[in-house]
C-alpha cells in the first residue's frame, strides 16, 4: 500500500543521517540537483554483489583513480583490470565489467543508456543492478530489493511468510512505498537503515524512523523476522 508520510520520514532520515560514500552525492548538492555518475554507480554496484561496503570502498577508490570515466576502464588492458579486482573474489564480475564497459564504449557513444531495459541488454547487468543504476543515476522509478530491503519490509509490515517464498511480496510493498520524486535516494535509504538500525540481530528500533508504522516491532517479532525456510 501507498504510505507517503512513510516514504517522507525516510527520506527525511536519510537526508540527515546517509552514509557516506565515494560514489554517492553528498546532501547539500544532492538539494542542489547533482546526480551521482553512472559510470561510479554501475562500478559500486557491481562491487558490491556479495562484498561489503567497508570492502568495496578502496578498490572502488583505486579504480577511479586509475580509470576516471568508462572510456578509460574500456581501454584498459585485461590483466591491469584483473590484477586490481585481486582480492575482490568472483572473477566473473571483473571480466563483465570489462565486456559492459566495452560495450558502453562501442554501442552507446561512451555514455551508460538511461533506462532500466536498456540497462539490462548490457553484459553482467541483471534485474537488480539495472534498478539500482536506474534508480540512482537517472532517477528512474524503479525499486531496488536486496536482503537489507527484504529484511526492512518483513519487518515494517510483519511479513509471516519466510523467504525466499516471500520474495515476490517483499517486492511489491517496497515498490509501493517507491516515491515518484527520489526513487534513488528511496533505495538507499532502505538499503542504510538496514544495514545501520534495521539490523539482522538487535535493531535499534527506539532511533528508528519507522517505529511507529513498524507491525513487527508492535507485536513484539521485528527481530524473528524475516523468516527464512530451512534449507
Ligand atoms: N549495497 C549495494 N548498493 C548499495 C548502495 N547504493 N548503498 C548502500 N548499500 C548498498
Amino acid at each position: 500500500m501507498r504510505d507517503p508520510a512513510a516514504t517522507a520520514a525516510l527520506l527525511d532520515w536519510y537526508d540527515a543521517h546517509a552514509r557516506r560514500m565515494p560514489w554517492r552525492v553528498g546532501p547539500d548538492a544532492r538539494r542542489q540537483g547533482v546526480r551521482p555518475d553512472p559510470y561510479r554507480v554501475w562500478l559500486s554496484e557491481v562491487m558490491l554483489q556479495q562484498t561489503t561496503v567497508a570492502a568495496v570502498t578502496a578498490y572502488f577508490e583505486r579504480f577511479t583513480a586509475l580509470w576516471p570515466t568508462v572510456a578509460d576502464l574500456a581501454a584498459a588492458p585485461d590483466e591491469a583490470v584483473m590484477g586490481e579486482w585481486a582480492g575482490l573474489g568472483y572473477y566473473a564480475r571483473a571480466r563483465n565489467l570489462l565486456k559492459c564497459a566495452r560495450a558502453v564504449v562501442a554501442d552507446h557513444g561512451g555514455r551508460f543508456p538511461d533506462t532500466r531495459e536498456a540497462l539490462l541488454t548490457l553484459p553482467g547487468i541483471g534485474p537488480y543492478t539495472a534498478s539500482a543504476i536506474a534508480a540512482i543515476a537517472f532517477n528512474r522509478s524503479a525499486t531496488v530489493v536486496d536482503g537489507n530491503v527484504e529484511r526492512v519490509m518483513a519487518r515494517r509490515y510483519a511479513v509471516l511468510t519466510p523467504l525466499p517464498e516471500a520474495k515476490p511480496e517483499l517486492t511489491a510493498l517496497a515498490e509501493a512505498l517507491t516515491p515518484e520524486a527520489r526513487p534513488g535516494d528511496y533505495a538507499q535509504a532502505v538499503m542504510d537503515l538496514g544495514a545501520t538500525i534495521c539490523t539482522p540481530r538487535s535493531p535499534a528500533c527506539g532511533i528508528c524512523p519507522w517505529q511507529e508504522g513498524c507491525a513487527g516491532r508492535l507485536q513484539g517479532i521485528a527481530a524473528d523476522l524475516p523468516r527464512k525456510t530451512p534449507k
